[in-house]
């Protein structure tokens, strides 16, 4: 089966105009991501992530290099159905309902009846909009309500293929959370899922496979496994010692060579520290 998506030594390069020289967005860009898979694009700004996402969707042309989406040429009627995509600043009529924003994308998507009408409820629960909240006007939705009308806008037609671009940007940690648990929700039904993020740590716990783009060009590429795990150490987390049995521990360890590079209670993350001290049932 041809990969989600594929590119060859994709490049991007955009003319300012009036002689302002031109910016280099991405260079040279090998890519694959698999089926099923969650890929996770990182770096700085201006690193080229939205530049290359755009080209996968068809939405900016290469100035060279080609993009496979499913074995479709990317930009074309076939590549395009296979994915569902949320931009990085979604800009949405601010008079329609999260429901007749849904369902106002299901329309683009050539969906539309009674199957439209229970996709759009169905989707509106997932992203935890049902009810009341997608019935009002997105001028009166949070930061956090707006990303996840987009992401439901983005499943309307159960794409293969889902493309977030910064889908946690200025959502609380709760919020985020949820974004997450829906990416993994998604990768539990076979889709792949694309996606770019600054928040490091929730990369980290989502995406099987990450690059990290610099100035447009691959740094670093890799399953999360394979990048991360120090394997010429060793880590132990016990519970229940006694301090003196901890300290004949240490002992022991330093007797048997080991450099002991850190010792000491855990902290917790912030972020479960500020999940819990949250009301219990806005924890989510
Ligand atoms: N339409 C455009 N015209 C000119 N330059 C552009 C255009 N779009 C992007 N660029 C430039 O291309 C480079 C890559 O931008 P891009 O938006 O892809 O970065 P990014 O990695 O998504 O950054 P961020 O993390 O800030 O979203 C930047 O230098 C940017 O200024
Ligand atoms: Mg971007």
């Amino acid at each position: 089966m041809s990969p989600a998506v594929l590119t060859g030594s994709l490049r991007k390069e955009f003319k300012l105009g009036w002689g302002r020289g031109r910016v280099l967005a991405v260079e040279g860009l090998d890519l694959e991501v698999k089926r099923g898979e969650v890929f996770g694009l990182l770096g700085p700004n201006g690193s080229g992530k939205s530049t290359a996402m755009k080209m996968i969707l068809g939405l900016l042309r290469p100035t060279a290099g080609q993009a496979e989406v499913c074995g479709f040429r990317a930009g074309t009627l076939a590549a395009r159905k296979q994915i569902g995509f949320l931009p990085e600043n979604p800009y949405f009529p601010a008079f329609l309902s999260g429901a007749e924003l849904v369902s106002y994308y299901g329309k683009l998507c050539g969906m539309g009846g009674k199957r439209l009408e229970a996709r759009v409820q169905e989707l509106l629960a997932l992203v935890r909009l049902g009810g009341e909240a997608g019935q009002r006007p997105l001028r009166t939705y949070s930061k956090g309500m707006l990303q996840r009308a987009g992401l439901a806008g983005a499943l309307v037609s159960d794409p293969e293929i889902v493309m977030l671009d910064e889908p946690t940007a200025g959502v609380d940690p709760a919020g985020s959370r949820e974004i997450r648990d829906l990416i993994r929700e998604l990768k539990q039904r076979g889709k792949t899922v694309i996606f770019s993020s600054h928040l490091l740590e929730q990369v980290e716990d989502v995406a099987d496979r990450v690059i990290i783009l610099h100035r447009g060009q691959k740094l670093r590429e890799g399953r999360l496994e394979d990048l991360l795990t120090q394997t010429t150490e060793w880590q132990v987390r016990a519970r229940g010692l006694r301090e003196d049995r901890r300290k004949e521990l240490h002992a022991w360890l330093v007797q048997q060579g080991a450099e002991i590079m850190q010792e000491g209670f855990p902290r917790e993350r912030l972020e479960d520290f500020f999940l819990r001290s949250l009301p219990e049932k806005e924890r989510r």
